[in-house]
């Protein structure tokens, strides 16, 4: 178990890792139960993964946990989520703050309700202290939302004055995005067989190693994580250049 963690090269450690927690429901089918019994354990996949996350000193750990398009499920799993959102917060927390780690979130968080906005609020200020990882929830998020966001905002400060179009560039653009200050993730993963993205991160994947598993997002433990690491740490990131050109 702890040798795919020796295996891994500190040298070339993704310094923000972005993951789609997804499977839930496919995993709670599998044992006869509910969509929600799916949720629920998937907390101890997001635990486990938190604390590998932290063991390999990864800077930023994204986890997608509730979309835009998710508010279209039905309301009752809208409303079991939320519920476990909730729990998880005031469950988590003193394990989070013994681990170092940080909270933020990313993501119209507006949308939530109240209750998850306020625990949510209190365990980010707890932590806020934290010098190790930045664990950040996605939540209520959508890639194209953010974008648009964003590009209200760049719209309105250059109707002010503020900002000259000749200005916009992609940095000055990511910085108006929710991730700002957070570098780009070097690896995103995708649980459960799906091969798509669902509206997440989109201008912020644009030079990311992908890593699609079967497993479904409950099965998912750190090993699955330092597996992921170790097949990222086999790639050649060129960057538009030649293997020639790398090694120069
Ligand atoms: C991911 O699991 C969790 C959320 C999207 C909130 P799903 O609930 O999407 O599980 P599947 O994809 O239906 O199996
Ligand atoms: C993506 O999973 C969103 C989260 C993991 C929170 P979905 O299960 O909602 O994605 P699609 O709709 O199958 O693409
Ligand atoms: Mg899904």
């Amino acid at each position: 178990m702890d040798s795919i963690k020796n295996k891994l090269d500190i040298q070339k450690m993704p310094e923000h890792i972005a993951i789609i927690m997804d499977g839930n429901g496919r995993w709670a089918e599998k044992h006869g139960k509910a969509r929600i019994f799916g949720h629920e354990n998937g907390v101890e996949a997001v635990r486990s993964v938190v604390e590998g996350a932290g063991e390999a000193g990864i800077k930023h750990l994204t986890l997608y946990a509730f979309s835009t398009e998710n508010w279209e499920r039905p309301k009752s799993e809208v409303d079991a989520l939320m519920e476990l959102l909730v729990h998880s917060i005031e469950n988590e927390s003193e394990l989070l703050m013994e681990k170092n780690v940080r909270l933020s979130a990313i993501g119209n968080l507006a949308k939530m309700p109240l209750g998850v906005k306020e625990k949510l609020d209190g365990c980010i200020e707890m932590l806020r202290k934290n010098t190790g990882l930045n664990l950040i929830l996605a939540l209520s998020y959508s890639s194209k939302w953010e974008i648009t966001e964003a590009v209200k905002r760049i719209v309105n400060e250059a109707l002010e004055g503020k900002l000259q179009p000749e200005m916009i560039n992609d940095t000055l653009f990511g910085q108006y995005l929710n991730t700002a200050g957070i570098p780009d993730p070097e690896l995103l993963i995708r649980t459960s067989g799906e091969y798509r993205i669902s509206n997440f991160l989109l201008w912020q994947i644009a030079y990311t190693e992908f890593y699609f598993t079967d497993k479904l997002w409950p099965d998912f433990r750190k090993e699955d994580l330092f597996e992921a690491i170790a097949d990222f740490q086999c790639r050649e990131r060129r960057f538009g250049k030649t293997s020639e050109q790398l090694s120069m």
